[in-house]
């Protein structure tokens, strides 16, 4: 840290909804990865914190289960029972590990959830099957729900989006920061909404598809999962350039030696700030990540990414308010973007 205080934590004691569905979910969890290769499936126990390498059981927290618990939110929502979202939120979890462990990858992040990024623990070949094995059992997970072909055209999707995401991602690293060629903040929402966006999008609509609920519903919970997705990448990408990774169980300025366009940087460098230029020289020079961590703070970065975060959520409270929902489930939904943002709303 070199300027300003630490972006607000996201909160260790997660809150009882993610408590609850992480219960739900977690035999099937079990069940599912229990079927795989016992090697590959020691690599999905690790990530998901189950276990250490050589497969001795683990303390680690593993995810937040924040996918998992709006395909129940979703199922709940539509009136069913939140066990009808179980395969959906096996599915997006699986999904997820998967995004992560070949996300990891790409970035060249040794780090993950505090521990060594599976590719670090396991050798990259190994981490490359141990996702492609959990994107087939997603696959596979879902096609035995109910409304299984449905809710197999929603992940494809999804996943066709993450992909393009990830895409535009790993492209945007290869732009100028400054100049024509540079990365807009339009064109960073979209590539947030892709990679992020669809999936917590489609584990809300599946859980609500499985629930049985009317297309319109379906519909606005995918839009509010987006919106809450890109917010959600947005802090993350906070994270990244003033978190603690001792926190956050991630590196700290990897998006800036990576050079990817993330939210703070690209707003910091947009502003009529004299940081502004000073952050772009010392880019365009690959210099001190820290020190443009800090410009980006003194350029106005960290509140314009606020402000991007607060909008994304607005928008995700609007389409959620455009359907009938069960009043339990929707009161949880709502209260989710507070911890997913880190309280910082
Ligand atoms: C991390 O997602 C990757 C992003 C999309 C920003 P999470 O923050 O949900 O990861 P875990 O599962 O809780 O570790
Ligand atoms: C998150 O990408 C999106 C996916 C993994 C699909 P990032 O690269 O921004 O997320 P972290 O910071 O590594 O978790
Ligand atoms: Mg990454
Ligand atoms: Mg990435």
């Amino acid at each position: 840290m070199t300027a300003g205080s630490p972006v607000a934590p996201v909160p260790v004691d997660l809150p009882e909804v993610l408590d609850r569905c992480r219960a739900l979910v977690r035999p099937a969890m079990e069940v599912a990865v229990g079927g795989l290769h016992p090697w590959v499936g020691e690599m999905a126990g690790y990530a998901l914190g189950w276990c250490e390498v050589g497969g001795a059981p683990a303390a680690a927290p593993g995810g937040k289960g924040v996918r998992p618990a709006l395909a129940v939110l979703g199922a709940e929502a539509a009136g069913a029972p939140g066990r009808t979202g179980v395969p959906a939120a096996v599915a997006v979890e699986l999904v997820h590990t998967f995004s992560l462990l070949h996300d990891d990858i790409m970035d060249g992040d040794a780090t993950r959830r505090r521990r060594p990024a599976v590719w670090k623990a396991y050798g990259t070949g190994p981490a490359v099957l141990a996702g492609d094995a959990l994107f087939a059992l997603a696959v596979e997970t879902l096609a035995g729900a109910p409304d299984g072909a449905a809710a197999l055209r929603r992940l494809s999707a999804a996943l066709a989006d993450l992909l393009r995401g990830q895409a535009d991602d790993l492209r945007f690293a290869t732009r100028p920061w400054t100049g024509p060629g540079r990365v807009r903040p339009e064109a960073y929402r979209t590539m947030a909404e892709h990679k992020t966006g669809a999936l917590l999008g489609c584990a809300a609509a599946l859980g609500a598809l499985l629930g049985g609920a009317p297309r319109a519903t379906v519909d606005a919970l995918d839009r509010a999962g987006r919106h809450l997705g890109t917010a959600f990448q947005v802090v993350d990408d906070m994270l990244g350039l003033w978190g603690d990774p001792a926190v956050t169980g991630k590196p700290v300025h990897a998006d800036l030696r990576e050079r990817k366009k993330t939210y703070p940087v690209l707003a910091a460098l947009d502003a009529p700030h004299p940081a502004a230029r000073r952050l772009a020289e010392l880019l365009e020079s690959d210099g001190d990540p820290a020190g443009a961590a800090a410009l980006a703070e003194a350029a106005g970065g960290r509140a314009a990414a606020l402000e991007e975060a607060r909008r994304q959520v607005a928008a995700a409270r609007t389409a959620l308010a455009a359907v009938p929902l069960r009043a339990a489930a929707a009161a949880e939904l709502d209260a989710l973007p507070a911890f997913l943002l880190g309280r910082a709303l």
